[in-house]
């Protein structure tokens, strides 16, 4: 896998797990194009990585806001081509319940991380596509797109799905192609997700969000501050792209939840009766 010389474009790239993979693609030689809601923190960061010796140019962009993207993006074509790894990574965790969400909770989660990373795919891959030069595509979902949560995460969780479903369907699709398509599922990363509401779009007060999120904020910190390293899941990544492989897993732990969802499925199929204690065993926290 040769990127050197070649371009990144990484969203939600000033922070968190899309940073460590900016200064992975950096460590492979790589241009980094970020893109981020976050102004200071995208200047911070740039200033970080630019320190540590790569090439970066920075966008602000909210990937929800679809005209803002289209100028993006017909920007970053212009002036770098398609990118050669297109990393869908902006997204905010509010663990909204699915029976107390407000209308509002539904429209901010799904259209950062459903309609954002679909907005990324519209305006890159066929660009991508065209230019003949194969990639890879790396969505950001989690491990709550492959289990669920008793702890309220029915809209965040829906969100990942979302996203585990458009990977899977966009592999098949760009596979003819030679462009590699990897859907990354962590269990606990050490970012600052947890304060994913510094980034509430204009049109959102917090008190129009469910305020079962908000108490959930407490589960959610101590989740996140111990969750392992961000580098180490750019490590993860890299190595699944390197390898050609589809699922990134980061967290072996949540073993037993994946088995067990997919065997209540295969019981089904055959027409078995599914246990109840065994679909609760499958719920544990996660984000
Ligand atoms: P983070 O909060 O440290 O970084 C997220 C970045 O996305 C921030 O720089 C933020 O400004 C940016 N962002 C947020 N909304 C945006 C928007 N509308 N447009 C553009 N940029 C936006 O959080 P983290 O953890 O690095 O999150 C990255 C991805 O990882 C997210 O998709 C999240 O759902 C996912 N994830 C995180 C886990 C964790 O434990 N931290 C676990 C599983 C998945």
């Amino acid at each position: 896998m040769d990127m050197h010389g070649k371009t990144a474009f990484i969203t939600g790239g000033a922070s968190g797990i899309g940073l460590a993979i900016a200064q992975r693609c950096a460590a492979e030689g790589m241009t980094l194009l970020i893109a981020d809601i976050e102004e200071g923190a995208l200047a911070g960061a740039a200033a970080t990585l630019r320190a540590e010796g790569a090439t970066v140019f920075t966008y602000r962009l909210d990937v929800a806001d679809l005209d803002r993207y289209r100028a993006v993006a017909a920007a970053v074509i212009a002036d770098h081509g398609a990118p050669f790894l297109l990393v869908n990574n902006a997204g905010i965790a509010w663990k909204a319940p699915a029976s107390a969400a407000t209308p509002e909770d539904w429209r901010w989660t799904i259209s950062v991380n459903v309609l954002g990373l679909g907005y990324g795919l519209s305006l890159f891959v066929p660009a991508m596509i065209a230019g003949g030069q194969g990639g890879y595509v790396l969505n950001t979902a989690s491990i709550t797109g492959l289990i669920v949560s008793p702890g309220g995460s029915a809209v965040y969780s829906a969100s990942k799905h979302a996203v585990v479903a458009i990977s899977e369907t966009l592999a098949h699709e760009l596979r003819p192609h030679g462009i590699h398509v990897a859907v990354l599922c962590p269990g606990s990363v050490a970012t600052n997700i947890t304060d994913a509401d510094r980034n509430l779009p204009a049109d959102l007060t917090p008190d129009a969000l469910s305020s079962a999120a908000a108490e959930e904020r407490a589960f959610t910190r101590s989740f996140v501050d111990n969750g392992i390293a961000p580098a180490a899941v750019a490590d993860q990544a890299f190595a699944a792209l390197a390898e050609r492989r589809f699922y990134v897993v980061t967290h072996p732990e949540y073993r037993d939840e994946i088995e067990t969802r997919h065997r209540q499925i295969e019981a089904a199929v055959r027409g078995e009766p599914a246990s109840d204690v065994a679909l609760l065993a499958m719920a544990k926290q996660v984000l």
